[in-house]
């Protein structure tokens, strides 16, 4: 028998047959169970994919014992202290990083699709001024496919690639202005000669008088510094529920404009990219460092709900090094003085008792990178409600790079799992009048 196989024996019927165990480059072997149900008629039971491999992947690799992120390849701690993140998307996107003239001609390409066409900016105009910027990013992002289906091949790598660019393109200007509406300011549009993040931030904050970027071109390196360091943090986390549900999507040949705004629908949720968001709403409810113990029982307690957002990973079970590095610049922007903030001191006690704190210990529940961002994107001004638009910003490299690979592929099987039928046995129709 080769060593290189499991073998599923079933008791009732005797039968056992081995499964290849498949070797990645790095990470735990994966038994190939593909044709469990064609050998022994049964299916694998595993919500929430606890140990299924839905793909293979060449982009990222993380190992979440010891707390590795790898972007092909890349220790995430190398990206985030030497890259600007437009190298980062076109690694992601190319699989490796660019030298100057490629990074030129990316940078150029993606600043080029940058601006909304007319038609799409009136949208905004149809969403009540409350509206949640997520709600606004998701409805347009879709609508993309409304404008460019026609020239999109997908057999044609070319319009498949210039798909992806126009979505990292345009996303900070979508988001920008879902954030513009809610506070009834005019739209900004981009401009080329400043990088991504300066761009994002003009495009925020700009006012007809004064500026963000006042005459003298000054734009605080530090906020440009902080939001370029989270959207490399946040490019791409492998098989995340937002990534795969882009995946997913993209299985049945949906159109990849759909498939990223059913990826930003996925992000939404507070146990994903919503945690930012609810971080700072949980921060604020609590509101003083004496309320802490109150709200850790309340988290221990299993009749209750709540979960002390920020904390906590399905894969990183011993720290997240994405949070790490994040809790380093949230340091050194609030130690700057400019932007002091009760809400982080209470942040980093909060951290403080979690982590002494028998329950999180045992669990190994760690603060998470989301439990750091918006504290960040406080920092710079940046709304609550748009915490988590920052995310879908940064993780659009990611969703792209993920749909180019898949598409990529000779045989795309649709993303179609089994399930557990659990509800009533076969039983007979009662007319109305009988039951
Ligand atoms: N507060 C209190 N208890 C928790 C928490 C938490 N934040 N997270 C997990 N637990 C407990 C959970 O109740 C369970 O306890 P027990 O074993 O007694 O039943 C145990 O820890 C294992 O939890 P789990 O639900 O099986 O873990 P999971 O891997 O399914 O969930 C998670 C991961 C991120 C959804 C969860 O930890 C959570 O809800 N955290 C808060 C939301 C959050 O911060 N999300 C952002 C994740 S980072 C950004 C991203 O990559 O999307």
């Amino acid at each position: 028998m080769s060593k290189d196989t499991l073998s599923i024996r079933h008791n009732r019927t005797g039968r056992e047959v081995e499964y290849p165990l498949l070797k990645g480059t790095l990470g735990k072997e994966t038994v190939d169970i593909r044709s469990l149900y064609k050998d022994l008629d049964c299916f694998s039971y595993d919500p929430g994919f606890m140990v299924t491999a839905s793909c293979r992947s060449n982009i990222t690799f993380i190992d979440g014992e010891a707390g590795v992120l790898l972007y092909r390849g890349y220790p995430i701690e190398q990206l985030a202290e030497n890259c600007d993140f437009m190298e980062v998307a076109y690694l992601l996107m190319y699989g490796e990083l660019p030298n100057r003239s490629e990074l030129d001609i990316f940078v150029q390409e993606i600043g080029k699709r940058s601006i909304l066409d007319e038609s799409l900016r009136v949208f905004f105009e149809g969403f009540h001024y409350d509206a949640h910027p997520m709600a606004m990013l998701v409805g347009v992002v879709g609508s993309l496919s409304a404008f460019y289906h026609s020239e999109l091949n997908m057999k044609d790598p070319e319009h498949r690639r210039i798909c992806a660019m126009r979505l990292i393109g345009k996303m900070p200007t979508i988001a920008a202005a879902s954030y513009r509406h809610s506070v009834g300011k005019p739209f900004v549009f981009p401009r080329l000669d400043l990088n991504y993040c300066e761009n994002f931030l003009n495009m925020m904050f700009s006012r007809s008088s004064p500026n963000y970027i006042d005459p003298n071109h000054y734009i605080d390196p530090e906020a440009v510094k902080a939001l370029n360091l989270s959207l490399i943090l946040h490019a791409d986390h492998e098989q995340g529920a937002s990534t795969s549900t882009v995946r997913l999507a993209a299985s049945t040949g949906a159109n990849p404009y759909a498939c990223i705004a059913a990826g930003i629908a996925a992000l939404w949720g507070p146990a994903h990219g919503g945690a930012n968001e609810a971080v700072l709403n949980m921060l604020a409810t609590i509101g003083t460092v004496d309320r802490i113990p109150e709200f850790i029982a309340k988290a221990k307690d299993k009749k209750d709900p709540f979960r002390l957002l920020g904390f906590g990973h399905r894969v990183y079970k011993n720290h997240d090094p994405r949070a790490r590095i994040i809790r380093q610049t949230c340091h050194d922007l609030l130690n700057s003085g400019k932007n002091a903030d009760p809400l982080f001191d209470l942040a980093l006690a909060l951290e403080e008792y979690a982590l002494q704190d028998e329950y999180f210990i045992e669990r190994k529940l760690y603060p998470n990178v989301d439990f750091y961002s918006g504290i960040i994107y406080k920092a710079l001004n940046i709304p609550v409600e748009m915490f988590t638009v920052m995310f879908a910003i940064a993780r659009t490299a990611g969703w792209v790079s993920h749909w180019l690979e898949m598409m990529d592929e000779p045989n795309i099987p649709i993303g179609r799992p089994r399930q557990l039928y659990s509800g009533p046995d076969k039983r007979e129709f009662l007319s109305i009048d009988e039951r």
